[in-house]
C-alpha cells in the first residue's frame, strides 16, 4: 500500500472526525498501521503509536507532528502480554484516556504446506496474531470504561481466514481466530457502548 506520509492535518480539529478522541494503534511504524495513525491524526485524534521498531515509530510519529498532529509512540511486543499492557497503559498515562484502539499489528510466517509450516513459526503467528490481542483489549476495554466510557476497537484480520489457506495454514487461523475473538468482544461489550469490530484487508493487486 502507499506508505507515504500526508501533510494536509485540518487547522480546525474541532470539526474533524476524531477531535478529542485518542486512539492506540498497533503496528504503526510501518504499512497499514501507519497509514492509519496518520488518518486518525489528520481527523484530529491523539494517536499513540505502538510497535517494536523505535526508529519507525520515531519516523512516523515526527511525521504527524510535523503535519501539524499529535503523536507519541511506545515500543512493545505483541509477544509478550506485559508488554502489551503496558503500551495500553501509556495511553492513559500521556493523553489521559482511551477512546479507541486499532490492533493491527501482525506477522506472518514462511509459506507453505502445513506439514512444512516450523513449530517456531506456528508459536509465532499464534503469540502474536492471536494471543496478543487478547491482552490488549482486555486493557482497552478497561482503559476505555475508566476514562472515555464508550468507545471502539477494531482487529486486523484477512481475506486469508475466511477460506482454506494452503500457503500460510497457520496464518490462516490464527486470523480466524481473531474473527471469533472479536465477534465475542462485540456481543460482551457492544451493549455497555464499546464497539467491536474487524476488518480483512486483502494484498494490494497491480492493476
Ligand atoms: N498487507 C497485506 O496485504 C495484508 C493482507 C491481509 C491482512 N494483513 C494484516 O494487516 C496487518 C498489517 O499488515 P501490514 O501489511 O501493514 O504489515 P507490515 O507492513 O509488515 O507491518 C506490520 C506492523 O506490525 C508490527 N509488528 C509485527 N510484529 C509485532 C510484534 N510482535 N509486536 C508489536 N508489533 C509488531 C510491525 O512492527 P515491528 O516489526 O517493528 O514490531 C509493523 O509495524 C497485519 O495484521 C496483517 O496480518 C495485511
Amino acid at each position: 500500500m502507499n506508505d507515504s506520509p500526508t501533510t494536509d492535518i485540518p487547522t480546525s480539529a474541532a470539526a474533524s472526525l476524531l477531535a478529542g478522541k485518542v486512539v492506540f494503534v498497533s503496528g504503526a511504524g510501518r504499512g497499514i498501521g501507519a497509514a492509519a495513525a496518520r488518518l486518525f491524526a489528520r481527523e484530529g485524534a491523539k494517536v499513540l503509536l505502538a510497535a517494536r521498531t523505535e526508529t519507525q515509530l520515531k519516523t512516523v510519529t515526527e511525521e504527524i507532528r510535523a503535519a501539524g498532529g499529535t503523536a507519541e509512540y511506545v515500543v512493545c511486543d505483541l509477544a509478550d502480554p506485559a508488554s502489551v499492557r503496558v503500551g495500553v497503559k501509556r495511553a492513559l498515562e500521556v493523553y489521559g484516556r482511551l477512546d479507541a484502539a486499532f490492533n493491527n499489528a501482525g506477522a506472518g510466517h514462511q509459506p507453505g504446506p502445513l506439514d512444512q509450516t516450523p513449530e517456531a513459526d506456528f508459536d509465532h503467528v499464534y503469540r502474536v496474531n492471536l494471543k496478543g490481542v487478547w491482552p490488549a483489549m482486555a486493557a482497552q476495554v478497561a482503559a476505555i470504561r475508566t476514562t472515555a466510557g464508550t468507545g471502539a476497537i477494531v482487529n486486523t484480520s484477512s481475506v486469508g481466514s475466511l477460506a482454506g489457506n494452503s500457503a500460510l495454514p497457520a496464518y490462516g487461523a490464527m486470523k480466524r481466530a481473531v474473527n471469533s475473538l472479536t465477534e465475542s468482544a462485540a456481543v460482551t461489550y457492544g451493549p455497555e457502548g464499546i464497539r467491536v469490530n474487524a476488518l480483512a484487508p486483502a494484498p494490494h493487486s497491480p492493476r
